[in-house]
């Protein structure tokens, strides 16, 4: 099993990169984020107390998450239930953020995120751990990040697409609330692995990015093949 691992604030390029970068080696593609955005809708949609980490433990030890290729997109299934468009809305990614600070909770999807991996040949992974704590093995480990000011700018166009208008300061103050969050709770928060490549994106097109770390993949497994 060979694992690209990629992590990075809210509004990095994450996802982009790593669905293009699995598309680019024939790898499948693993979206930590939707699976704590699955438990959160999930949570939500049972009336949990988002305090209530025993009960969240039990709901994320219990819950069938599944990713499948429908038309070239992969659709995110919560309880053979399609939930891919419900979870990106913007309410659930903050109480994605807030459940995730429970080492429960982590404990259980870590658990099925190497899962996953076991299934596969190839996997890039990406979300906020992955790099540090749910593949330390990896070949390659890639930081990808830019300022939150950017960041805000591309959360806002892709909200935009799915129909929700926010204002630039709101959704800034959302991102710089969520980067706070992620990178100071006790369990596995978010920060550069030692060994990870660090990639500021911010003048630099999906194109760019996509070469730059499939050349870096291509010297890694020259190097260790
Ligand atoms: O990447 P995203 O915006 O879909 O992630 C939603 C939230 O889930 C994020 O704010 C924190 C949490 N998360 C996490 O704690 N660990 C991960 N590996 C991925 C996401």
């Amino acid at each position: 099993m060979i694992v690209i691992a990629i992590d990075g604030p809210a509004g990095s390029g994450k996802s982009t990169l790593a669905r293009q970068l699995a598309n680019a080696l024939g790898f499948v593609y693993l979206d930590t984020g939707a699976m704590y955005r699955a438990l959160a809708l999930l949570a939500q949609q049972k009336g949990i107390d988002p305090a209530d980490e025993r009960a969240l433990t039990r709901l994320a030890e219990a819950m069938q998450i599944q990713f499948r290729r429908v038309d070239s997109e992969q659709r995110v299934l919560l309880n053979g239930e399609d939930v891919s468009d419900t979870i990106r809305h913007p309410d659930i990614g903050r109480l994605a953020s807030r459940i995730s600070v429970y080492s429960g909770v982590r404990r259980a999807l870590v658990a099925k995120q190497r899962e996953i991996a076991q299934q596969v040949h190839g996997l890039v992974a990406e979300g906020r751990d992955t790099t540090t704590v749910v593949f330390p093995e990896a070949v390659l480990k890639i930081f990808l990040t830019a300022s939150p000011e950017e960041r805000a700018r591309r959360r806002q166009a892709q909200l935009r697409e799915q129909g929700i208008e926010l204002t630039l300061e709101e959704v800034l103050r959302e991102i710089r609330e969520r980067d706070e969050r992620d990178s100071t709770r006790p369990d596995s928060p978010l920060r550069q692995a030692e060994d990870a490549v660090r990639i500021e994106n911010e003048h630099l097109t999906k194109e760019q990015t996509l070469q730059r770390v499939l050349e870096l993949y291509y010297e890694r497994v020259a190097h260790s093949g």
